[in-house]
């Protein structure tokens, strides 16, 4: 069983895209997590099945002190923000010492994830700027979209193949 997490700031589509991943569902305009929420699902790497729990923390600045016991022991974060909202990027600093400070002893995999990128026409982030970010921290750097499903299933695949 693998302990996957997702973080980010409120609104930046965590839960879309754990929809978008679990049950191929999406929807505009979805309310925002009250706590946590988690879904599992299979996911084949190389010959193996791997069972993963997917915790969605929310993003809301109260939720803070509940969110935290459950990056305990995740072996895998996707840290996200919304390639439409600068402030979610000017951000990322925050939920990445939120996720170190809570995981544990145990190594835990960042993957930095740019969501909404069928808004690109109207974007406030550029990739080089993503990427830098990505660099500076050591992490690797995808695009995805939970509304037409672009990266969604490889953003996951990928970061459980690093973790496994
Ligand atoms: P909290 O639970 O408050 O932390 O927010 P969240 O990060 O879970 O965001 P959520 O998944 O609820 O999505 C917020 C809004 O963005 C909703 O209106 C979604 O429909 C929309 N959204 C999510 N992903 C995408 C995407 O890839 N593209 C577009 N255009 N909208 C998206
Ligand atoms: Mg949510």
């Amino acid at each position: 069983m693998f302990k996957l997490v997702l973080t980010g700031d409120a609104g930046v589509g965590k839960s879309q895209l754990l929809s978008r991943f679990t049950r191929n569902e999406f929807a505009l305009g979805s309310a925002s997590t009250i706590g946590v929420e988690f879904s599992t699902k299979e996911v084949q790497i190389n010959r193996n099945i791997v069972r993963c729990q997917i915790w969605d923390t929310a993003g809301q600045e109260r939720f803070i002190a509940i969110t935290k016991p459950f990056y305990r022991n995740a072996l895998g974060a996707l840290l996200i923000f919304d390639i439409q909202r600068l402030e979610t990027f000017n951000n990322l600093d925050r939920w990445f010492q939120e996720i170190r400070a809570n995981v544990g002893p145990n190594p835990c995999t960042i993957m930095l994830i740019g969501n909404k990128i069928d808004q690109r026409h109207i974007r406030a982030v550029t990739t080089d700027a993503a990427k830098r970010y990505a660099e500076e921290k050591n992490i690797k750097y995808m695009e995805t979209s939970a509304l037409d499903a672009t990266n969604v299933e490889q953003a996951f695949q990928q970061l459980i193949q690093d973790v496994h």
